[in-house]
């Protein structure tokens, strides 16, 4: 593998043993996958920040560790808001090692912005090297954004931000971006919510597995996107995805796609997802809320009182710009929780049903939080809510 003076010196241990282990990291990766060289990133955002997902023995590594990122980067959500955990209910041992592992990251030089959307935070552009971890935000990054990232796993973030690189492989180059199986989708789109494209996010993520698809039949806006990728990241491991005329390199490339296998993608196979469940929470945010989603929310919600908990989710960063639409949300008697999620928090345990408007968010909930999913548009979760 091709590497620099600077690499050199890094691997001489120069720049201290946790820079040297984490450029070892990076080359053992390269070499595993055959990359030629590194690529400097614009920006990281690393897994593993949750204690609920890295535990004793993963804090005791970060503790381990001395260097500071030398590129922006943020971390994943963790298990429980900042500064309102207590509100949530959260239990305060959980808490206590909750923040011993954002304390370790901080040390580390990562911003504490945690959050799935780092896209809503730091302008992230076509074409620009990333070292993203989260599933949904890298099939953000890669199909709406049209940036270049493969997904990558925490620690292999964690190195990239300290290092400032990343192994050239995979999504980094353009021949591995091409679409490699065909969805057609085969239904009248014209009415579909953020919902409907979760969903068949999720149907479409089974039958695609890890290939990159390349849509037809849709014209899905960028909230609608973020949440067919998400789903399809969730159920496949779909990691890019190109739409006809709508994602910018399936605008700007011309894909010879004659020879690929043709998936069609009926009505009936959405809309049996929709299947009631008995509910005693929702949650909103899967994928973090954009600006957008919360503007609609409020709208909803504008002179209304929820009686079951409504739990929505955002960066800390969206929640702050939206203060105005936040606070009619939270009148309600929601509540918009920043660095969280339905998945990675514990409060969600508690609840043996959750009604989401999320295609992952109903492909992860069974497994991660216990109880069942059920999918409904935004209106609907709401009205459940108020019931
Ligand atoms: Fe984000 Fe949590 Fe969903 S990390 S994509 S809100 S499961």
């Amino acid at each position: 593998m091709l590497l620099d003076n600077d690499d050199e010196r890094i691997l001489a241990g120069e720049q201290g043993e946790t820079k040297q282990k984490m450029l070892e990291l990076l080359v053992a990766l390269g070499k595993v996958f055959g990359a030629e060289r590194l690529v400097p990133v614009k920006s990281a955002q690393v897994s593993g920040a949750s204690y609920k997902t890295i535990g004793k023995y993963g804090l005791e590594w970060l503790n381990s560790l001395d260097a500071k990122a030398v590129v922006p980067a943020v971390l994943n959500p963790i298990g429980m808001p900042r500064t309102r955990w207590q509100e949530m209910g959260v239990d305060a041992a959980f808490a206590k090692n909750q923040e011993a592992v954002v304390a370790a990251y901080a040390r580390l030089g990562i911003a504490l912005e945690c959050t799935c959307t780092p896209y809503y935070l730091r302008e992230t552009l076509y074409g620009d090297h990333l070292a993203w971890s989260e599933s949904s935000a890298v099939s953000y990054a890669n199909s709406v954004i049209g940036a270049r990232t493969n997904r990558e796993g925490g620690p292999g973030a964690l190195a990239a931000a300290l290092v400032g690189k990343t192994p050239c492989y995979g999504l980094h180059l353009a021949a591995n971006r091409k679409p490699q199986v065909i969805v057609r989708v085969q239904a009248d789109t014209r009415d579909w919510t953020i919902a409907d494209y979760g969903a068949l996010g999720y149907h479409a993520g089974k039958l695609v597995g890890n290939r990159i698809p390349f849509f037809s039949g849709i014209t899905p806006e960028r909230d609608q996107l973020k949440a067919l990728g998400a789903a399809m990241a969730a159920t496949g491991a779909v990691a890019l995805y190109h739409v006809e005329g709508v994602t910018p390199e399936a605008v700007k490339v011309s894909y010879d796609l004659g020879n690929l296998e043709t998936i069609a993608v009926e009505t009936d196979d959405v809309r049996r997802l929709f299947r009631e469940v008995p509910v005693n929470a929702v949650a909103l945010g899967c994928p973090h809320c954009s600006p957008e989603e919360l503007g609609n929310l409020a709208r909803i919600l504008a002179g209304k009182r929820v009686k079951k908990p409504l739990y929505i989710f955002a960066s800390q960063g969206v929640i702050d710009a939206n203060r105005s639409a936040v606070d009619i949300i939270e009148k309600s008697g929601a509540k918009v929780y920043a660095d969280t999620c339905m998945v990675v928090s514990p409060v969600m345990e508690q609840y043996a049903g959750i009604m989401v408007n999320s295609g992952k968010a109903l492909a992860y909930v069974p497994d991660m939080c216990g109880g069942a999913a059920r999918i409904g548009t935004t209106e609907e979760c709401v009205r459940v809510a108020m019931e």
